[in-house]
């Protein structure tokens, strides 16, 4: 997802817009909890993987799970774990918030989507 962002300081949320029609919304609505993998150009492949309707997403092993089954990727740049606020209709799209509940940052850079390709984020401007 690309729609991902910062929501509230306090309490902490995020959100992220899913479309209605993912097969993976049914999950998503029902479930108490998500898991936010920030992706590093280590995981282009798998998070194209993600994109593509009908592909297998935890075909190839890269996560683990956590305590609650939740797949975490080990070497993903940050992994926020959520439980799930509200969900709120946006368009064809629902807003998911998340109540983060914690959160570790990993050594990688994350990517961005940009032009319809993962573009590596560069040095501080400052
Ligand atoms: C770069 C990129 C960003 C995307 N961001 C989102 C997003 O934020 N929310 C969303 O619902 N779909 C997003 N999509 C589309 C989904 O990845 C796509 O609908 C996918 O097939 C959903 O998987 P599923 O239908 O197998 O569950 C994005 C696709 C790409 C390529």
């Amino acid at each position: 997802a690309s729609s991902f962002a910062a929501l509230s300081l306090d309490p902490p949320l995020v959100l992220v817009c899913l479309d209605q029609g993912a097969d993976c919304f049914p999950a998503f609505i029902a479930a108490e909890r998500f898991v936010v993998n920030i992706v590093t150009p280590a995981h282009a492949k798998l998070a194209m993987r993600f994109a593509t309707k009908g592909e297998d997403k935890f075909a190839h092993g890269s996560f683990e799970s956590d305590e609650g089954g939740h797949p975490i990727l080990p070497d993903a740049a940050a992994v926020i774990r959520c439980e799930l606020e509200q969900a709120v209709p946006g368009g064809d799209h629902v807003i998911l918030i998340g109540r983060v509940h914690d959160a570790r940052i990993g050594s990688g850079k994350p990517v961005m989507w940009y032009r319809g390709d993962f573009l590596h984020l560069g040095q501080s401007v400052t």
